[in-house]
């Protein structure tokens, strides 16, 4: 077993505490991604975990052995984890099967154990015939998987991963991810990635924790469960673009604020809020062309901006002081003529939105 256990950890550096009665459990074999914004602590968890830092409070668990606690420190190299740092390069100087070797070499491991481990790590990142080029005659995926390679080799059951995409162009990244993925089918090790990409958390992991700007989870679970039920208007904003709309109590629904506009009805668990907060992914609400009366459960927009972001057209379109994001497929916003020019009325209709309580929309910028 190698899953990983945070209890109560507490880590400050001066005056700055960046979190505190941290706990966290990552199950063995599992894919986890910790994403939150720049500065929360994301790298600093690795970093306890893989033993280039000391907790001030509370221990560190993988499987059944406590590996640091402020009494008592597991050495890195004795952890039997693989890091690869986002800033935590390949060596230039040295050839892939080199850099492959490098840590095996730091722990003494015996030369003919070497080559057939490194020859075994440098073939599952498909680097293979690769063996004897430097990284600079290697384009950046490839370098990339050059550290991918020298994280694995150490075998560890625990592979910690910090940002390792984020150098990579667009195309690169995405096939990254899902090579990231194969290869964790591939040998089983518990994976913890921590980034600040809600995409790439999205795309591979098995659960996601979201952390805030002070060091506070907010909420975690499996990505459609976060993407679709956030917790909060946080987690509900850092996992993608969201507009929230304020509503007020009108009879037993809620109507936009300022309008007479029912949006619907918050569930029970907010009581029944004179104020709340709707909020609605950009696909969330449809935009069409003003046909007639108005019908049930529509409102009547004005467009202020259109963007054409390739496979999707974007919109701003205000409804009586608030702002929508709004998007759709170019594809049919052709067909349903719907690519309105700026200040055009449209018709914009809303299915589900997610509520919170007016209190706890104290909508925190990343
Ligand atoms: N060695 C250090 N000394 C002082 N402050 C640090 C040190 N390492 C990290 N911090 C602070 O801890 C916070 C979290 O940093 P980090 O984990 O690197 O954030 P990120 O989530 O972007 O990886 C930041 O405010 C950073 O300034
Ligand atoms: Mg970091």
């Amino acid at each position: 077993m190698s899953d990983i256990r945070f209890r109560s950890v507490r880590k400050s550096y001066g005056d700055r505490t960046v979190f505190q009665g941290l706990d966290l459990h990552i199950r063995s074999g599992e894919c986890f991604v910790l994403v939150g914004p720049s500065g929360c602590g994301k790298t600093v968890i690795l970093r306890l975990l893989a033993g280039f830092e000391t907790p001030d409070e509370g221990e560190i668990a993988i499987g059944e052995r406590v590996v640091a606690s402020p009494r008592h420190a597991i050495p890195p190299e004795d952890r039997r984890i693989g890091v690869v740092f986002q800033d935590y390069a390949v060596w230039p100087h040295m050839n892939v099967e080199e850099n492959v070797a490098y840590p095996l070499k730091m722990r003494d491991v015996p030369k003919p154990e070497i080559a057939p481990r490194v020859a075994q790590a440098v073939d599952q990142v498909n680097l293979k015939g690769y063996e004897k080029r430097l990284p600079s005659q290697l384009s950046g995926g490839q370098q990339q998987r050059v550290a991918l390679s020298r994280a694995l080799v150490a075998e560890g059951e625990v592979m910690l991963l910090d940002e390792p995409l984020t150098n990579l162009d667009a195309n690169l990244r995405e096939e990254m991810r899902f090579e990231i993925k194969a290869l964790q089918r591939k040998i089983g090790a518990t994976i913890l990635y921590v980034t600040h990409d809600h995409d790439v958390a999205l795309a591979i992991a098995d659960r996601i924790a979201v952390m805030d700007g002070h060091g506070i989870i907010r909420q975690i679970g499996t990505p459609e469960d976060v993407y679709e039920n956030p917790a909060d208007p946080f987690v509900c904003r850092f996992l993608g673009v969201s507009s929230f709309m304020e509503t007020e109590r009108r009879g037993s629904a809620q109507v936009l604020r300022g309008t007479d506009f029912v949006l619907g009805t918050p569930p029970d668990r907010l009581g029944s809020p004179s104020e709340a907060v709707a909020a609605f992914r950009p696909m969330d609400a449809v935009v069409s062309r003003e046909e007639g009366p108005l019908g049930e459960g529509q409102a009547l927009g004005t467009v202020e901006r259109v963007s054409l972001l390739g496979p999707i057209v974007d919109f701003r379109i205000r409804i009586g002081v608030q702002v929508l994001r709004c998007q759709v497929q170019t594809e049919e916003a052709v067909a349903r003529n719907v690519i309105f020019e700026e200040g055009e009325t449209c018709v914009v209709s809303f299915h589900d939105p997610k509520w919170f309580s007016a209190a706890e929309s104290g909508i925190e910028e990343a």
